[in-house]
């Protein structure tokens, strides 16, 4: 059934949202203020879903996507706005979850921390499937709303060299002994080298290796290869275990970094994003200050450049590991210490026990940092941190961690910002400063 239908906002999916006879109504790819031509797909008891036909009058935000997989392509789906009209609806959905969920309001909205729009994406994880009726391998990001892989051999998020790579990569795996038994590559770009982690459901050949090897040459990649766990990754040749960093010129660091281990996806805006960070904590020579979930030292190195003493915690003992032997690469080992922990099973005596912190700075994982938020609520105000900048991956934890802080520990939210950190993804990075 054809209708025509007014829009009257977006979701982060980029679906426009309208009503029809009463019922909400979601359009992907339509944009508020757009009069738009639908057919009903589906039609559920409390919402109907639509597919857009036409576009009668054309909102001002929108743009002829850059990217000839749009639509097909689960990756980007906000391509068809202009990128400021994307942070200003990440924006609005941050203090809408802030508002609904936490019952908080910022005294204050940051200015959005951008970074560029195109070939920012350093870190990624691509599908492989060997496809029977096609006769041909499949390498890149599943289609939207389908396990299928998208049958792309281009992608404007990814740094240049490693789009190349794409349709070089769908020819090479078609080649290996084991084409159809390879489920992904994993991709990590470093400051001076790139890094493709090949995972193989069966054993190589020589003449497979043989084939890596010369790809690997040719197009300035290091192979590693992953037979089984997360644990069995490692690289092709044994000495190129060590090549991977990241710079932080603002703080003289260079971040060695192993092709798995969490690091921020766009290395351009984590510069600005630490460097905003710690200007927003303030450290001080005297100061002590607590790093939580610090993976690899990302905020806890740059902050020991200023502080008397930091502490980073983290989960996972690989990146304690390596967070320890950077700091004394730099020279910083009498400034930080790092404990593994699992930070969602701590309490206030454990914060408690740490001693006096000066300022905390916490960068959870989506789940959020509940834990540590009911602990740093129930200190004492003379035992408290006077302030804590929290970094977060996920709008609605973070609102629910703010509603415990400023509800519950009576901590001012002094300020919130979205950082651009995914743009064309509905994926919301931000920043928070409590005191
Ligand atoms: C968003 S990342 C931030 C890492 C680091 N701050 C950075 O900027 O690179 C979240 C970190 O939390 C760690 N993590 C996840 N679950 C955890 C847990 N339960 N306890 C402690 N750390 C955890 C992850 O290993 C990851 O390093």
């Amino acid at each position: 059934m054809q209708r025509i239908v007014k829009i009257e906002s977006v979701d982060l999916n980029g679906q426009g949202v309208g009503h029809i006879d009463g019922k909400v109504t979601f359009i992907p790819f339509a944009l508020p203020e757009e009069l738009v031509d639908i057919s009903l797909v589906k039609q559920k008891k409390s919402y109907n879903t639509a597919r857009l036909d036409s576009v009668i009058q054309s909102s001002y935000i929108r743009v002829a996507p850059k990217c000839e997989y749009f639509g097909l392509c689960g990756g980007c789906l906000m391509q068809h706005m202009n990128p400021a009209a994307q942070v200003a609806i990440k924006q609005r959905a941050l203090e809408d979850q802030l508002k609904h969920i936490g019952n908080v309001v910022p005294e204050r909205i940051m200015a959005p921390i951008h970074g560029p729009y195109w070939k920012y994406r350093f870190r990624a994880r691509l599908s492989v499937r060997y496809v029977q009726k096609k006769n041909q391998v499949l390498v890149g990001f599943r289609e939207r709303n389908s396990r299928y892989v998208a049958d792309m051999k281009s992608c404007q998020i990814l740094p240049a060299h490693v789009s190349d790579l794409l349709p070089l990569l769908r020819v090479l795996i078609h080649n290996l002994s084991c084409y159809n038994r390879i489920p992904q590559i994993e991709v990590a770009v470093g400051s001076k080298t790139t890094v493709l982690v090949l995972r193989h459901l069966d054993e190589l050949t020589q003449d497979d290796i043989d084939k890596l090897l010369e790809f690997a040459k040719a197009n300035n990649i290091s192979w590693w290869l992953q037979p089984k766990g997360p644990d069995t990754v490692h690289p092709l040749i044994p000495e190129e275990e060590n090549l991977l960093f990241y710079d932080v010129p603002e703080f003289d660091l260079q971040m060695q970094f192993k092709p798995t281990d969490f690091t921020q996806v766009n290395h351009i805006v984590n510069r600005t994003l630490v460097s905003k960070a710690i200007s927003y904590l303030d450290p001080k020579p005297n100061d002590r200050i607590i790093d939580l979930f610090c993976g690899l030292g990302n905020f806890t190195l740059p902050i020991a450049r200023l502080a008397g003493q930091v502490i980073g915690v983290e989960g996972a003992s690989s990146l304690t590991e390596r967070a320890t032997h950077i700091a004394q690469e730099h020279g910083l080992s009498c400034k930080t210490e790092f404990k593994t922990l699992n930070l969602f099973e701590v309490n206030t005596e454990w914060l408690r026990g740490l001693g006096r912190f000066d300022k905390v700075l916490i960068d959870p994982p989506r789940e959020g940092a509940l834990e540590i938020s009911k602990a740093l609520s129930s200190l004492s105000l003379d035992e408290r941190p006077e302030r804590v900048v929290y970094v977060s991956c996920n709008p609605a934890t973070l609102a629910r961690d703010a509603g415990i802080m400023v509800n519950v520990g009576k901590y001012k939210l002094k300020a919130a910002g979205v950082v651009n950190m995914f743009p064309h993804t509905g994926h919301v990075e931000s920043i928070a400063i409590f005191e």
